[in-house]
């Protein structure tokens, strides 16, 4: 059968990560997490001590810079010059941090290109912002996921909590929400769905629902 492309684009913290995992696991395909390689450029630019708004000083970095997506026991792991920053990429301070390093034209450019080597030879769920639009355009199935920022506050919440993390809901609103305005106002590949995505809306649906969904379309055009 045939190795097809998978893009799932959508906002902050609606799921893509989890459903899009779950779907490459089923179709034993590769799965590779876009905002984690814009996250490990965000973090050596704050251990660099870096400004995030001078753009040939983060693409200085990011040509010095090897970033690899390696599947683990325990979901991807994520390599940052050969170590590993697989939680240190999920900080506060590199969430509310990443949005402004992915504003930069030259860096959208080098990660683009990329991610486009990664995906080359085809079985691959890809999940970000722009793969429906710019990294994939020609991705057999393509998914934006979509929920009300409330929804997403109240998931994000909740796994914090599970997972034993400090969290404040309101607060988690408005970095959401935030960081949605910044990825969909941005001038470079914004956060929008592809003309030929399909949108699904999380908000009353299971995880599994929504991945039963992609595995249909997907099913269809194997
Ligand atoms: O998916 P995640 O929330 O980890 O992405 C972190 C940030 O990286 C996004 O808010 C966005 O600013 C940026 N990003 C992007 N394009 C992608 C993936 C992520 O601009 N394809």
């Amino acid at each position: 059968s045939k190795r097809i492309s998978i893009a799932i684009d959508g906002p902050a913290a609606a799921g893509k990560s989890t459903v899009a995992k779950r779907v490459a696991e089923n179709l034993e395909y590769v799965y590779i997490d876009t905002g984690a390689m814009y996250r490990a450029l965000t973090l050596k630019a704050i251990l660099r001590g870096a400004d995030m708004d001078d753009p040939a000083l983060i693409m200085d970095i990011l040509d010095d810079t090897a970033i690899e997506l390696l599947p683990g026991s325990e979901g991807q792991l994520v390599l940052l010059d050969g170590q590993e920053v697989t939680a240190e990429i999920r900080t506060a301070e590199v969430t509310n941090k990443v949005s402004y390093v992915a504003i930069h034209e030259e860096v959208r450019k080098e990660m683009v290109k990329r991610q486009q080597e990664l995906a080359a030879k085809g079985g691959v769920v890809m999940d970000g912002r722009d793969i429906g639009t710019h990294v994939l355009p020609d991705a057999e199935v393509k998914v934006f996921l979509l929920a009300s920022v409330d929804e997403r506050a109240q998931r994000r919440h909740a796994e914090n909590l599970q997972k034993g993390f400090p969290s404040d809901l309101e607060q988690l609103k408005q970095e959401i929400a935030q960081r949605d305005k910044i990825d969909s106002e941005r001038k470079v590949s914004p956060l929008k769905k592809a003309d030929d995505a399909v949108e699904i809306d999380t908000t009353s649906l299971s995880i599994q629902q929504v991945v039963d969904t992609i595995m249909k379309l997907a099913t269809e055009r194997i």
